[in-house]
């Protein structure tokens, strides 16, 4: 009835006992992801827990989720205003800015242009695919130099540089060498971004930490530090398009951001400081990102050589031995696409999306939330909610395969690793062809193994995306090395 109703949405919050002055920090624990599941169990999948001096809602498990993000999209559109989000891009990002009209179009120029060089029309569709298949070449021949030098090696560096090369390619039409040094020190010290914005940093919650000396704030001083870094590298690219833009022809990503931010008539509000932004936006969140994914693919074919096995006689059976893989074989590649599934569904490896806010005040399973309350959504919740997934702590890439082998769509499309709503990724689509593409080429031109000495073990550590911790494989070729020419 209704004033049962009432009661309930005017009840508090359920949440931990937390203490004056740090809240529950302390409770987070090295995997707060796991935490927050552990702690869903006690007091629901909507429940609240106090950081600092912020009051933060928690949401856990398919359901809550997707009604918060799907069925009230704008009203969990926002995002907090955390003090290192103000470093990133210049303080022009996309990405961590608040909800608002100019953000909105800011968004819709960031989508349009990624379509505009990956999925517009054939041609540019064809010329996307010819970058990662080229990329993916190169990485195998890196891996291979660094197989001769000592054997075992760790992957995550030139990972790394090959997702980095695709999207500086989309950017600025321009890859850069698994040997250039310049490269290779900036994309090390970006690797280190996810530590501070990932959910959970102390230094959002408890911004005093940074006004004396502490671990925190050393951290946070080296975030700053890469934020300049990797922007001014950035800004100095999109000068140099600038200087020589030409409205006749569009060269890449940077002169479709420029044609629409610099030179438009319209008031939106953006400036030529927003284009810089964008650029920054797409190139952070489009490396560190993919190469995790196959970080993690990596290290799961090694630990499943069945697995390995299984796909590299389903490849060869579509594919041959005389090409390489294509996004065409995708189709008859089923057994792949859930490999690649059961990775991003099993390692969660965004386990958190990037702190969103309310927009306004809303009720969510009948809790009332306000207006400006910070929230963390746990997408590793999602994908091991037992009401959805059976088994959901083993890696089984079938699970995804109906009885004739084909892929099944409705259950993949429970895995939340892009996040929902009016915050989804906008390179999800890039994203998929990217891990497609790279994943198929190097299980068809190598084997990978580990080192028996080392005793392969899952353990990450955690920020925005959880990382592998260091682990070292061979990559022996299987034949001639191929290239896309
Ligand atoms: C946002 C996942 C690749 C561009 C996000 C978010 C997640 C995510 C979880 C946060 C959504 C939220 O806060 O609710 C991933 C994964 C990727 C990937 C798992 C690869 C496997 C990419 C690529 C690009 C990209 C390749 C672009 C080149 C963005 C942007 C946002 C975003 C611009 C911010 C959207 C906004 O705040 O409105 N991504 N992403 N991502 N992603 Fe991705």
């Amino acid at each position: 009835c209704l004033w049962v109703r009432n009661l309930r949405l005017k009840r508090r919050l359920p949440g931990p006992f937390a203490w004056p002055v740090v809240g529950n920090a302390m409770q987070l624990g090295q995997m707060p992801h796991i935490t927050f599941s552990e702690l869903a169990k006690k007091y629901g999948n909507v429940y609240q827990i106090r950081l600092g001096c912020n009051n933060i809602v928690v949401l856990n498990g398919d359901a809550s989720i997707r009604e918060a993000l799907v069925q009230h999209s704008t009203e969990f559109a926002g995002r907090p205003n955390f003090v290192s989000f103000q470093s990133v891009s210049g303080g022009n990002s996309m990405t961590f800015t608040n909800y608002s009209k100019q953000w909105r179009t800011h968004r819709k120029i960031a989508q349009t242009s990624i379509r505009a060089f990956s999925s517009a029309n054939s041609q540019t569709k064809k010329a996307f695919e010819q970058h990662v298949v080229a990329e993916a070449t190169e990485l195998i021949e890196a891996f291979l130099k660094l197989n001769a030098e000592g054997q075992f090696f760790n992957p995550a560096h030139e990972l790394t540089v090959a997702a980095a090369n695709v999207i500086c390619a989309l950017c600025f039409g321009k890859r850069y060498g698994h040997d250039d040094i310049e490269f290779r020190t900036l994309l090390g010290s970006v690797d280190k971004f996810g530590e501070t914005v990932g959910a959970g940093s102390l230094v959002d919650v408890m911004p005093w930490l940074q006004y004396f000396p502490n671990p925190v704030r050393s951290v946070y001083q080296s975030f700053k530090d890469l934020n300049k870094e990797f922007f001014t590298f950035v800004r100095d690219k999109v000068v140099e398009h600038r200087e020589t833009f030409d409205p006749e022809v569009t060269r890449d990503m940077s002169d479709a951001i420029i044609g629409v931010i610099d030179k438009a008539d319209s008031d939106t509000g953006l400036t030529e400081a927003h284009t810089e932004g964008t650029v920054s936006d797409l190139i952070g969140a489009g490396l560190d990102t993919v190469s995790t994914c196959l970080h993690w693919m990596l290290l799961l074919l090694v630990k499943y050589p069945n697995i390995q096995t299984r796909l590299q006689e389903q490849i060869d059976k579509v594919v041959g031995r005389d090409r390489l893989p294509c996004i065409e074989d995708k189709a008859s590649l089923a057994y792949l696409d859930a490999v690649i599934y059961e990775t991003m569904r099993y390692t969660s490896f965004v386990p958190l999306t990037i702190p969103h806010s309310t927009t306004s005040d809303v009720t969510i399973e009948g809790f009332h939330i306000p207006k400006d309350t910070v929230v963390f959504i746990n997408q590793w919740s999602v994908n091991h909610d037992p009401l959805q997934w059976k088994d959901p702590h083993l890696f089984d890439p079938s699970r995804f395969l109906d009885e004739n082998g084909a892929l099944d769509k409705d259950l993949t499309s429970s895995v939340m690793i892009f996040s929902a709503g009016k915050r989804r990724c906008i390179g999800d689509q890039i994203a998929k062809v990217e891990v497609f593409l790279f994943s198929a080429i190097l299980i068809h031109q190598c084997t990978f193994e580990n080192n028996p000495s080392q005793d392969l073990s899952l353990d990450c550590s955690y920020g925005l995306t959880l990382k592998p911790l260091n682990y070292k494989i061979s990559a022996k070729l299987r034949g001639e090395l191929l290239t896309g020419a």
